[in-house]
């Protein structure tokens, strides 16, 4: 179906996350050289602007085009990204006894993870802007996600991946028709070939907050839960955190909201959940200066948390503390436990990540941090049939 509607992009600037030097945002960009931090965009927006900009005829993200930053409609590179259920976790709620537990299913996305959203706002703007080789070092989904919208898109896609990730991750790349490349070691590790590939510059490199575009995409989660909730957000949000760009799009979503004087309520307090595999965002917050020194990244079942050293942690870290939230890490060697609790008492093939969600959340309620009468909503990232062979 060919989209029919006009963007009406309210951006307003690109800009430095740490400086503010601003970039021009009708060339291609990356990140902000000036800080090596993201750069961030920003949008016209003011409580003048009513909801009627959200196009509710379309089923996707792009409902949202207003808040996006591709200017014409027919860039658009759509395979009905978004709009994904939240729904009540009864059981498991009251095993734990929260009675208001709801997750955010991105099963149902293209490719099986909401990497499809940030992915269909990047591949949009390299046809915008008429790139045509680009490069991604992934820890699966992303991957996955661009050689889906890159077929759409007829861009060359070449992924870099750990070879110890579960098959259909690798296969589904090849199906797409991307090319692939499996690297041993971790996303950093593929991080590295991917430069080394691009010495001369031949590809748009779509690293994880290297762009500004995936960002944007990933926001629009935080928009969709406004509207799931009538505008009334739950107490907390636990999110399994990797790169940062879904806690960080979030986030940036519910500020928008507030200038926009959508959002009737507190904002709520952000969780960044971790593997203790790999808790890099934990090691940062304890020790700012010296975290690197001791650091043993490892895999994790939950391929997603497995990634040592997000080139967006200083925005993970002000979102944690903007919200009054925290960072909980849990025990990798139960992730696999948790989601066969899902499977056996709600009938839900959670991923490790989404089940990493839970355990944070049971860890922080026994604790008393959360307590019962808080609403909390969990986001499961993936599909958990991606990683059957990690957790049979
Ligand atoms: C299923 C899943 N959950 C969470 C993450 C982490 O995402 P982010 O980079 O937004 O922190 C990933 C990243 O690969 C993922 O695939
Ligand atoms: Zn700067």
């Amino acid at each position: 179906m060919e989209n029919n509607f006009t963007t009406n992009s309210l951006v307003e600037k690109l800009y430095c996350s740490k400086c503010g030097k601003v970039y021009d945002y009708k060339q291609i960009q990356t990140f902000a050289t000036c800080c090596e931090k993201p750069l961030v965009f920003s949008y016209h927006v003011s409580n003048n602007i009513s909801k009627d900009v959200i196009n509710s005829k379309d089923p996707s993200i792009w409902k949202y085009a207003s808040f996006l930053p591709i200017l014409d409609a027919k860039n658009i590179v759509s395979l009905n990204e978004g709009n994904t259920p939240i729904s009540k976790i009864e059981k498991l709620g009251e095993l734990i006894g929260i009675e208001h537990l709801y997750v955010k299913d991105e099963t149902g996305n293209p490719t099986g993870s909401f990497k499809a959203r940030g992915i269909s706002v990047a591949v949009s703007k390299l046809k915008e802007l008429g790139i045509q080789k680009c490069i991604i070092p992934t820890a699966g989904n992303a991957g996955g996600a661009l050689a889906a919208y890159c077929a759409k898109a007829g861009i060359h896609a070449t992924i870099i991946m750990p070879r110890h990730t579960p098959k259909i991750f690798k296969e589904e790349c090849e199906i797409y028709g991307a090319e692939l490349i499996l690297v041993d070691g971790l996303i950093n590790d593929c991080g590295n070939k991917a430069k080394q590939i691009n010495k001369d510059g031949d590809y748009f490199d779509i690293s994880t907050l290297k762009e500004p575009y995936r960002l944007e995409g990933k926001k629009i989660m935080g928009y969709e839960i406004a509207a799931s909730f009538d505008w009334e957000l739950p107490d907390y949000i636990l999110y399994p955190a990797g790169g940062g760009t879904g806690l960080i799009g979030i986030w940036k979503a519910f500020k928008e909201m507030i200038t926009l004087g959508w959002i009737k309520n507190k904002l709520p307090k952000m969780i960044a959940v971790q593997s203790s595999s790999c808790a890099p965002i934990q090691a940062a917050y304890k020790d700012p200066i010296n975290w690197k020194e001791n650091f043993k990244p490892q895999m994790s079942i939950a391929n997603g948390l497995a990634v040592p050293y997000p080139f967006g942690m200083d925005l993970m870290l002000q979102v944690i503390k903007e919200s009054n939230g925290s960072i909980c890490t849990i025990q990798e060697e139960k992730i696999k436990d948790y989601v066969h609790l899902f499977c056996k008492k709600e009938g839900f093939l959670i991923s490790p990540e989404g089940a990493a969600t839970y355990m944070a959340l049971k860890a922080l309620s026994d604790k008393g941090e959360i307590r019962k009468e808080n609403s909390v909503l969990l986001l499961n990232t993936g599909s958990g049939y991606k990683y059957i062979e990690n957790v049979l």
